[in-house]
């Protein structure tokens, strides 16, 4: 069963975006939350961080909500919290690259350290009732920090293990290590969800066709840049050539064999505006919201420098009002 995961793209794929986008583009079967970020020596976690992530009654999709943290007391206040609130699993983040994380010992800062790792599991695992999953890079500076945490994170009561094959000093470019993705999945001897650059079908296809045992695929950008990619993947492409038919993934009540038309676009883009009005107080913060989604959506990202610019100055609903068509204009042309 091929299991397709929305990835956690902080600052992007929000509670509403995910709600909004799971109505309009079906196919996933997760979505991991971008990380609620945890202060070491926390009390509480403030409830408005937990309604950031649908309960399972709430969602069509699964949502699992991210934690960043680098201490095992803050760790568990936080999960026993989610607990509480009724989620059923709680994923930490040892991939975030951004330097201020990394400073504090947290995201992928935390790679080098596989003993402080597996104290903060030892401390934290016997004492959470629900579920504790992992997302990790291959290390900070070196693939050798995964290499060496996987043979003993093995012996671990975790509930899954996702990897992004690249260092956190890569940030998010450069070339993703499938030589050293293939070494992890051999040293940790149990399932691995692969993430990273998954584009198109096809980026798919030659991935399944390399790491066939890999049942799990997590995808961050390429559902942004193309909504209709997990249904591609599921329905419009079949692998009988490496043993994967269409009907094994999520349900598609109906299949998509068209590209993306403008009024996909619009309709989506209507639709998140509508939800989103309620939860900025400045009209400024709602446009700012929408330009860095649309920076990562329907393939805008490649968009001419002159649309980029206008797009980033525009400061009004009614002058997005204009604007929008221009989108569409844009989108129909490709
Ligand atoms: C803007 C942005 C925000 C991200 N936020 C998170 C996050 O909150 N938690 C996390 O584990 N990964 C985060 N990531 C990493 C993605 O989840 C994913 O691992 C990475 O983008 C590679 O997958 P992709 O090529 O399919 O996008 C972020 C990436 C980007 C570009």
């Amino acid at each position: 069963m091929i299991k397709l995961i929305m990835a956690p793209l902080e600052g992007v794929t929000d509670k509403t975006f995910r709600s909004c986008y799971y109505d309009h583009f079906p196919g996933l079967n997760a979505a991991l939350t971008p990380f609620l970020p945890i202060p070491d020596g926390v009390k509480r976690v403030p409830l408005r961080n937990l309604k950031q992530v649908a309960l399972p009654s709430e969602s069509p999709v699964h949502e699992i909500p991210q934690l960043l943290v680098s201490e095992p007391s803050a760790f568990l206040i936080a999960g026993r919290a989610l607990e509480r609130a009724g989620y059923r699993e709680v994923n930490w983040n040892l991939g975030c690259p951004s330097r201020g994380v990394i400073r504090k010992g947290k995201g992928s800062g935390l790679m080098p350290h596989t003993d402080h790792i597996l104290e903060i599991l030892d401390a934290v695992l016997p004492e959470l009732n629900i579920n504790l999953s992992m997302k990790i890079r291959l290390g900070l500076e070196s693939r050798d920090e995964c290499f060496r945490l996987l043979p003993r994170l093995r012996e671990y009561p975790i509930s899954g293990l996702t990897l992004h094959p690249r260092l956190g000093t890569q940030m998010y470019s450069g070339s993703v290590d499938l030589d050293g993705f293939e070494k992890a999945l051999e040293l940790y001897g149990k399932p691995i969800c692969y993430n990273g650059d998954i584009r198109s079908p096809g980026d798919f296809r030659s991935l399944k066709a390399r790491f066939p045992q890999v049942e799990e695929w997590m995808i961050g950008r390429g559902l942004l840049a193309d909504p209709f990619l997990a249904q591609k993947i599921l329905s419009e492409v079949s692998f009988p050539d490496i043993g994967v038919n269409a009907d094994e993934g999520a349900d598609i009540a109906e299949p998509v064999i068209h590209p993306l038309t403008h009024r996909e676009v619009r309709d989506f883009i209507d639709d998140l505006l509508k939800r989103m009005k309620g939860q900025f107080q400045r009209e400024i913060a709602l446009i700012n919201y929408l330009k860095g989604i649309l920076l990562f959506t329907f393939e805008l990202e490649s968009m001419p420098s002159e649309f980029r610019k206008e797009l980033l100055s525009l400061k009004t609903l009614k002058e997005w009002e204009k604007f929008r068509y221009k989108i569409y204009e844009y989108f129909d042309s490709q």
